[in-house]
């Protein structure tokens, strides 16, 4: 028998620190929280990608009254730019979020269902997906999905 361990690795940073394309794409992310639809919940999420081309595209989570009906930011987000732009690969995305006390301290991290479909964006196009988590206390910085989702479903996983 064996233990293994799986390290994953991050930065933390402060806004200020970034780069101006990718305070530029963190700020989108938070101004997308005004196109949310959070009626249930109260809680608003932006998103805000960006293309290999250099546009970006934003999302923000879309609730209904039959729950499960609804949609996350980074889906709206990834699904409108790969309905109308498939030929360029999600290079960034910037999350952000807010309540009724305004933006969160911590940064939040995607559920599952949005890590797996960023999962196969980065498996479609092969190209790493940045990953630019805001919270007022900090940014976090994940170069890849890999490291958000380790043992990871894709594809090549069904060819044995
Ligand atoms: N939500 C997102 O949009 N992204 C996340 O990463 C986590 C949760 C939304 C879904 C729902 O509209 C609300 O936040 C509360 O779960």
């Amino acid at each position: 028998m064996k233990n293994l361990k799986i390290e994953i690795k991050f930065r933390c940073c402060q806004l200020e620190e970034l780069l101006p394309d990718e305070i530029e794409l963190v700020e989108q992310a938070k101004r997308a929280t005004n196109h949310s639809y959070a009626k249930y919940s109260h809680f608003h999420v932006g998103a805000a990608i960006r293309l290999e081309d250099g546009r970006i595209v934003q999302g923000a989570n879309q609730e209904n009254a039959a729950y499960p009906s609804g949609l996350c930011a980074e889906r709206t987000a990834i699904f409108a730019a790969q309905a109308q732009f498939p030929e360029h690969p999600i290079t960034q995305i910037a999350i952000a979020a807010r309540n009724q006390n305004g933006f969160l301290k911590e940064p939040i991290t995607p559920c599952g269902a949005c890590r797996q479909v960023m999962m196969e964006m980065e498996d479609r196009y092969g190209v790493d997906l940045k990953i630019y988590l805001y919270g007022t206390n900090g940014v976090y910085v994940i170069s890849s999905v890999k490291d958000m989702l380790p043992f990871s479903f894709i594809g090549k996983n069904m060819e044995g």
